[in-house]
């Protein structure tokens, strides 16, 4: 089974490099996941592709049209189903590794990506599924948002990382963040690999990592806890 996203944007071209690179193009290569992008302004309006406007009522900044999305969107779901359409914007839901797992699981979705003020409601209330902010600031738009959603879900997928256990092991999937972690030399300019490391004794090890993820969590981030 392939996972799929479809970005729709304004500037996909932002998105370029992230998703054709590494472990993001290893994972389309295999037939693991597509990702395919869609630019917003082939459904603009009139002879200038218009996809924005001012908003009803005043206010400063321009808001997406709704049509464009409309057209787009519902050309999508006539060629397949799909199980989420999700929204980036700044007042969505915060997204955390429980709604990524959550995510990673459905087959297609798709990502829309906010720009200017916003879209116009009405997208919001017929299309959208999920709406999703990635931290409390504020974007120039929803690329960005949408390519860090859409990392954190196709590291996810099944046989998408090599070391099948490593997804699992990540900071955050057991609400507990990562232990410190070493690699050669044992000893660097007389700091020295916590002993327990170069024991052997894989029950210890565990019993190490186990205590100093908890330390950081308890230190960093109590609030997981
Ligand atoms: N668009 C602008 N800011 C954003 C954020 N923090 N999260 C998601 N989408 C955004």
């Amino acid at each position: 089974m392939t996972f799929r996203i479809d970005i729709v944007s304004l500037l996909p071209e932002i998105m370029t490099s992230p998703f054709s690179s590494s472990i993001l193009k290893r994972a389309q290569k295999k037939g693991l996941v597509e990702v395919h992008m869609h630019d917003l302004r082939n459904f603009g309006e009139g002879k200038h592709k218009q996809v924005d406007d001012y908003a009803f009522g005043g206010g400063a900044g321009m808001v997406m049209l709704a049509n464009p999305i409309f057209e787009c969107i519902e050309n999508l779901k006539s060629q397949r189903d799909y199980d989420a359409v999700i929204y980036t914007t700044p007042d969505g839901d915060r997204f955390n590794q429980k709604l990524a797992n959550k995510l990673s699981l459905k087959k297609n979705i798709i990502i829309l990506c906010g720009h200017y003020k916003g879209i116009d409601q009405r997208v919001r209330d017929a299309l959208i599924t999920h709406e999703i902010s990635i931290g409390d600031y504020v974007l120039s738009g929803g690329e960005l948002a949408a390519t860090v959603i859409s990392d954190a879900l196709i590291r996810l997928v099944p046989g998408v990382l090599n070391d099948s256990a490593s997804a699992l092991t990540d900071s955050f999937q057991d609400d507990l963040l990562a232990p410190p972690i070493y690699t050669r030399p044992a000893e660097l300019r007389g700091m020295k690999v916590p002993d327990v490391l170069l024991s052997g004794d894989s029950k210890k090890i565990d019993a190490w990592k186990s205590e100093q993820a908890m330390k950081n969590t308890k230190s960093r981030r109590p609030d997981l806890l």
